[in-house]
């Protein structure tokens, strides 16, 4: 058996800093297996646009086409703001997500007990919380066509992006939920807009004849505002939420902030499955660069040692070696660690690196 394959980009701002414990993490669970992680590491965002000019070279590309998964830290910052829109630190993002074609974004959002009192909500009503939201990753708003800035003949400008979904798209993005959705809580909720958007109408039309596959699924629709609401009311109700790219960009920073930090959530995008079984896969913190921590060695590393936790589950099929990395997390938690921005009275405050000691030693104590 070769070995597991796991492209690394650490990215801008905190993304390299949380990136090196996660790196020592990696190595951890390498040494203590027969097939250890052939690991590369490459550019991405504004680090790649420094050194190559492009936010993501080809030859990363189809090194990122080639591996088991991709681990990535975060992009961009206010040196690259100015940058041309098509070549902003976020379009190399956005090609991995589009070239690879991982279409299924997976935004867990869980409320470690520990931390149910740092969330904004009260704790009754975000403790035990575990959602699930199914982000479509590679159509709607952000790659629609006609898109762009135009000058009009009447010296006014005007500025177009498209929502558009054809049948397909909606189709496997919702069996990647109803599939989910089957091994957690059984329940289905789809978001959209039908009550403006014909976008919506044919998302809630396609969904809905999907329902009958999964019997064993209780499917529900909502208005995106109202999930947004709904999200912030009572988010217990929900188990796995599926919906289009950009109101998944909006309620998933929503459900994150439910949690208690930013810093604590992970996410898988997905593509399809091949006839091997083997999925494209990258793996991703909710979290984006913090240009105003970085360089300090304040990051949480959390989110991002999470993210390889479902890269553990989801493309190197380890689920025990998953779960020990989520209880190691856990246990750190409850002995007190804190970085700032999970910081509560009474707890032990950290910086990056000692996160990082506690997630070793946490593991060494369950091996
Ligand atoms: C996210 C981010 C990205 C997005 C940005 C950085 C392009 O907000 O992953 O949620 O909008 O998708
Ligand atoms: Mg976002």
């Amino acid at each position: 058996m070769s070995n597991r394959s796991l492209l690394v980009l650490p990215g801008d701002g905190i993304g390299p800093e949380a990136m090196a414990q996660v790196q020592r993490v990696i190595k951890w669970f390498g040494e203590k297996q027969s097939v250890g992680f052939d690991l590369e590491e490459d550019l991405v965002g504004g680090a790649a646009i420094d050194a190559h000019g492009t936010p993501v070279t080809d030859a990363t590309m189809s090194k990122a086409m080639e591996v088991d998964a991709v681990l990535l830290g975060a992009v961009g910052g206010p040196k690259w703001d100015d940058l041309d829109f098509s070549i902003k630190p976020e379009r190399g993002l956005l090609r991995l997500r589009k070239d690879m074609e991982l279409f299924a974004n997976l935004r867990p959002a869980m409320c470690f007990d520990a931390l149910a009192d740092a969330s904004s909500l009260k704790r009754e009503l975000v403790a035990g919380l575990d959602i699930m939201i199914v982000r479509e990753l590679t159509g709607g708003t952000y790659f629609g066509e006609p898109r762009g800035i135009t000058d009009l003949p009447n010296g006014e400008r005007r500025g177009v992006n498209t929502q558009v979904y054809d049948t397909y798209e909606i189709v496997r993005v919702a069996r990647a939920a109803f599939e989910l959705a089957q091994k957690r809580g059984g329940k289905l909720c789809s978001v959209e807009k039908a009550n403006v958007m014909e976008s919506g109408v044919l998302w809630r039309e396609e969904v809905t004849k999907l329902a009958p596959e999964y019997p064993d699924v209780e499917l529900s629709h909502m208005y995106a505002d109202n999930c947004a609401m709904q999200l912030v009311r009572a988010p217990k109700q929900f188990d796995v939420i599926v919906t289009d790219n950009l109101f998944g960009d909006l309620l998933s920073d929503c459900a994150a902030m439910l949690t208690g930090s930013l810093g604590m959530l992970p996410s898988a995008s997905l593509g399809a499955a091949d006839e091997t079984g083997r999925r494209k896969a990258m793996y991703e913190p909710v979290h984006g660069s913090a240009p105003d921590i970085s360089g300090k060695g304040l990051a949480n590393p959390i989110a991002m040692t999470l993210s390889f936790a479902m890269a553990l589950r989801y493309s190197y099929d380890l689920p025990e070696d998953a779960d020990r990395l989520e209880s190691a997390v856990q246990n750190v938690l409850a002995n007190g660690y804190r970085t700032g921005d999970i910081m509560q009275p009474d707890m032990k405050q950290v910086g990056t690196e000692e996160m990082g000691d506690a997630i070793l030693a946490a593991l060494n104590e369950g091996a």
